[in-house]
């Protein structure tokens, strides 16, 4: 994949030298987003930013990466604010928001939605999430994470074991991650969800036809005891006919610091794409791991300035250049990020 001028939609488009070279690039931005260096590579231009589904880290992050590299953003939150509900087409739409940007970012919860879009696009399109499809960002960013986790304890992806846990039918982040990391060799994928909201059998043939293992089951406890990775999720409730049948799946599946030093090896990573649901019934993570260091829950969403920055700089082909174009901030800074 040659990343300049392409649209991202789906992880499958990624081969394993893509991944090790945009981790590459990725590596590169550290400094900027740990704000101790600036580049203005991408002064001039403009992301659209155009959430049609509810989201705080995925949009803030891409407007985050993309203002770090120097650009200026342009973000859309709401269907009701934008003309697609006034019944204009994703094609009409595609066309006019292309002629005021040079990237677009789209997130919508039909499906394929995104991939219409980018049809109609004279710029490069991200997929931000098309409904249960895809989050092909997510996916790498958490890639990258479980690189870096299983790194810093001398280990590798590859023979990974990884425990997904949750709504894993309608899970976006799920399907690109589970697809991502069958790139590698030897992934022990272990499915743990209530019996309705398995893994769709599309993405266990993938698994299965690339060589790798994947056990189902509804039980939490047996499935984290042998796990390098613990991939938590929300009960996707608004994919669900009505609140009542998500309401079903609430609360099942939970993990907190007893059940964690019950069942689980001492260095267990515990991950999820967030937001996680805090509210009482649900809790899926609870807020008492929150002292416990090998949660990675923040470390993933750091790592997603890095990766969306090296995304747009791949795209727009500025990669070679930042190094050149870097000073340093002039104003107090703290580091914050472990890169
Ligand atoms: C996920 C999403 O929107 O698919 N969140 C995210 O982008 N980090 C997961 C979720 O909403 O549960």
């Amino acid at each position: 994949m040659n990343f300049v001028g392409e649209n991202i939609l789906s992880v499958s488009q990624f081969s394993r030298s893509d991944i090790d070279h945009l981790f590459l690039v990725a590596e590169k931005m550290i400094p900027f987003a740990n704000r101790e260096k600036v580049t203005r590579v991408l002064e001039g231009a403009i992301l659209g930013n155009m959430f049609f589904e509810p989201s705080t880290r995925t949009r803030v992050s891409f407007g985050c990466a993309w203002n770090l590299l120097g650009g200026e953003v342009r973000e859309t939150t709401e269907i009701k604010a934008s003309s697609l509900s006034k019944g204009e087409s994703f094609y009409d739409t595609a066309r006019v928001l292309s002629g005021y940007s040079d990237v677009i970012v789209m997130r919508h919860e039909q499906e394929g939605s995104v991939s219409e879009f980018a049809e109609a696009s004279r710029v490069p399109v991200v997929n931000g999430g098309d409904g249960a499809n895809e989050h092909p960002s997510q996916a790498l960013l958490d890639l990258y994470t479980i690189r870096q986790e299983m790194k810093s304890q001398r280990k590798q992806v590859d023979g990974l074991r990884i425990a997904l846990i949750g709504d894993l039918r309608h899970g976006r982040a799920v399907h690109s991650l589970c697809k991502l990391l069958t790139l590698y060799e030897n992934i022990h994928f272990t499915l743990i969800s209530p019996r309705d909201l398995g893994l769709p059998q599309k993405y266990i043939a993938e698994i299965k036809a690339r060589g790798h293992a994947a056990d189902e089951m509804e039980d939490l406890t047996s499935g984290i005891a042998n796990a390098d990775i613990i991939y938590m999720t929300r009960t996707q409730e608004e994919r669900f006919s009505s609140q009542e049948q998500a309401n079903r799946y609430r609360g099942l599946l939970r993990l907190n610091q007893s059940i964690y030093t019950e069942f689980c090896q001492p260095n267990t990573v515990i991950m999820h794409p967030l937001p996680r649901d805090s509210r009482g019934e649900a809790q899926e993570l609870d807020e008492d791991l929150n002292e416990n260091p090998n949660l990675a829950i923040f470390r993933q969403t750091d790592n997603g300035v890095v990766i969306r920055m090296a995304l747009f700089a791949l795209i727009l082909n500025v990669a070679d250049q930042i190094e050149a174009s870097s000073r340093d901030v002039n104003w107090y800074t703290q580091g914050r990020f472990d890169g």
